[in-house]
């Protein structure tokens, strides 16, 4: 068994004139949490979005468990373990929290649940809640009432629904209070400590440091440099994102 959970190898893709990923090659290996950073437009989401198949890469391959993939949609990557918590949470506000986390499933297992009792329903999502050691009031709260702290909890059950190995977060702190982000930065350790890899996006680099065990970072689509994270420090991060690496007359 490949020790390696996700590894992408070459990847590349152009939004026309625009080449957002080159030869990017990267691994995410069992139970760790790899923070991705770079500034605007670096191509950080454009690479999560590739590891759950909301797009194909122009070239290369992925690789799960060291067998090759092609993941043509986000039900693909799902069915390969891999689930993607989106910066805007992809939540329908006028519906609960349990219909919320529910929300989005192939429609098999929809038509599935939808037999069930709605209390089922309710209980499963009260047990990922539970897991996660977030609690609400009341699990048929309308999702617009929640803060965006609570809203981003709700994202994060759903995705933990089917048990992923990979998590994908895009930059998951966006959207909270900075009385939120301490509790999700220890919900992400928690999920690194049940088994899941985590594939870290934020530029919030003090977050980052704190929570990966390793740091890449992109620069105009390509990876330039990648580092353990005893092995570097919020100096050293902010120079390779800003290019200050490059010596004059570099291109
Ligand atoms: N769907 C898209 N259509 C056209 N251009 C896109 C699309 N998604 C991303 N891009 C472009 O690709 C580049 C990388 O974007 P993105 O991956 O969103 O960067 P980041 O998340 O690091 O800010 C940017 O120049 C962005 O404008
Ligand atoms: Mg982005």
């Amino acid at each position: 068994m490949s020790h390696l959970l996700l590894e992408a190898r070459n990847i590349s893709k152009s939004f026309g004139a625009v080449r957002a990923l080159e030869n990017v090659s990267l691994s995410l290996e069992r139970g760790e949490i790899l923070g991705l950073v770079g500034d605007n437009a670096a191509g950080k989401s454009t690479f999560l979005k590739i590891l759950a198949g909301v797009h194909l890469p122009d070239h290369g391959e992925l690789l799960v468990e060291g067998k090759k993939v092609v993941l043509r949609n986000p039900r693909d990557a799902r069915h390969m373990g891999i689930e993607m918590v989106y910066q805007d949470f992809m939540l329908a506000p006028n519906l609960d929290i349990v219909a919320n986390i529910f929300l989005g499933r192939e429609v098999t297992r929809w038509r599935v649940f939808q037999k069930l009792e709605k209390k089922k329903m309710k209980e499963r999502a009260a047990q990922v809640l539970e897991e996660l050691g977030v609690q609400f009031k009341s699990l048929n709260t309308l999702v617009m009432n929640l803060s965006g702290g609570q809203q981003q909890m709700v994202a994060i059950a759903r995705a933990l629904l089917y048990d992923p190995k990979v998590i994908l977060m895009d930059e998951p702190t966006a959207s909270l209070s900075v009385r939120a982000i301490e509790p999700l930065l220890q919900l992400v350790e928690n999920l690194k400590e049940r088994g899941c890899s985590v594939n870290y996006v934020s530029h919030r680099l003090p977050d980052v440091l704190a929570i990966a065990n390793r740091i890449v970072v992109l620069r105009s689509g390509r990876i330039v440099a990648e580092r353990k994270r005893e092995e570097t420090n919020l100096e050293e991060i902010v120079y390779f994102m800003m290019g200050l690496d490059r010596k004059e007359g570099d291109a």
